[in-house]
């Protein structure tokens, strides 16, 4: 199997790259990013460099998708590559966001649906989509089907991506599967030039490493939802492509349970003895949740049909925050360093 992943050197890719590469000696990849190998995530992957081939570019450039079509059969795609939600970035420039994350959609769906041996596409999108809720937003998990709301342009851009990936797969007779993660954090998370918002648990290891307690709003310890590591969705993105068959055409990759962020501090803590929160106020909070936010995308998401198609599912909190940590641990000022 020849996987292209897109936006590969990034936060999660680069452990969709990492779990599909780990679970198969046979599996070969194609990293497609702007900045082509970065250090952070070829040092990420070093065990299984002979394996991989990089290119550089951006995902909208013919020639730069052509070369990750160039080093064999393509049987699979898994197309990460994006703009990430920023608001100062939308309100530079709102088009940036269809234009990376639909028309990129669409120059890689173009290409792949003339691959030949193409066995399966997975479209990577966000649980983003589930927006705000709406009339008929369930109090229970966030089911696939919806309703969905798309507040800002990153779900905009991601649900219309996922409307055409659908399309092509219907015109052209392709196996095109759609994604939906919730709140990621874990392994490989930084600041890259699409994505610069980090996850609670980012500033709780950064704040154990200062030996310091994390700073919350009040409203944060009130707080919660659906969080995961990127090795959890790295392992279900590889189970996934590696399933037999898919039943459905999107798949949520989530906890599945709503986690309370009182619960995230006590997993942590288990991993991080002596780990403290101080409350305190927006200005000098470092995680800042609104209570209130509770359904739609700030829900658990069901992931019953990851469970019976792929028989994924993720490890206890505990044990993924303890990776997680232990992880940093080997390299603390390169793999959490402190944000201006
Ligand atoms: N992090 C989360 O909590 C989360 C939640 C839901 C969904 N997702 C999805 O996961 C995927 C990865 O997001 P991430 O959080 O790891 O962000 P990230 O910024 O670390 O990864 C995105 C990668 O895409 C690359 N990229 C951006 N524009 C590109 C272009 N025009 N051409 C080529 N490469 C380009 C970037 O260089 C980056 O490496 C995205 O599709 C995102 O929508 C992430």
């Amino acid at each position: 199997m020849r996987v292209l992943v897109t936006g590969g050197a990034g936060f999660v890719m680069s452990n969709v790259v990492r779990a599909l590469l780990s679970g198969s000696t046979d599996t070969r990849a194609v990293v497609l990013d702007l900045g082509g190998r970065d250090e952070a995530a070829a040092e990420f992957v070093a065990p299984f460099a002979h394996r991989i081939d990089w290119v550089g570019g951006d995902i909208r450039d013919e020639s730069v998708v052509e070369r990750a079509f160039s080093f064999g059969e393509v049987t699979h795609v898994v197309h990460g590559a994006t703009l990430t939600h920023f608001e100062g970035w939308e309100r530079e420039d709102p088009g940036r966001f269809m234009d990376v994350n639909v028309m990129g959609t669409i120059r890689l769906l173009e290409r792949a649906r003339r691959s030949a041996g193409l066995e399966r596409f997975v479209y990577v999108s966000s649980g983003a989509v589930y927006g705000e809720p709406v009339a008929g937003t369930p109090s229970g998990p966030q089911p696939e089907t919806g309703p969905f709301d798309l507040p800002e342009m990153y779900a905009i851009s991601k649900f219309a991506a996922e409307m055409v990936a659908r399309r092509y797969g219907e015109l052209f007779g392709l196996d095109v599967v759609r994604v939906r993660f919730s709140g990621v954090f874990g392994p490989m998370e930084r600041r890259t030039g699409a994505r610069c918002l980090m996850s609670a648990a980012y500033h709780m290891v950064r704040a154990h490493l200062e030996r310091r307690p994390l700073r919350v709003t009040q409203g944060t310890l009130a707080a919660g939802g659906d969080f995961l590591s990127s090795e959890e969705v790295g392992e279900g993105v590889a189970a996934l492509l590696r399933a037999p068959r898919c039943a459905h055409r999107a798949y949520n990759i989530a906890a599945g349970e709503f986690q309370s962020m009182k619960e995230l501090f006590e997993a942590f803590r288990s991993a991080a003895p002596g780990f403290e929160i101080e409350v305190a106020d927006e200005s000098r909070a470092e995680v800042t949740m609104n209570p209130e936010d509770r359904l739609a995308r700030w829900n658990a998401y069901a992931i019953d049909r990851m469970r019976q198609d792929t028989g994924w599912s993720p490890r206890p909190l505990a044990e993924q925050m303890a990776r997680y940590l232990g992880w940093v641990e080997k390299d603390p000022e390169r793999r959490c360093p402190q944000l201006d």
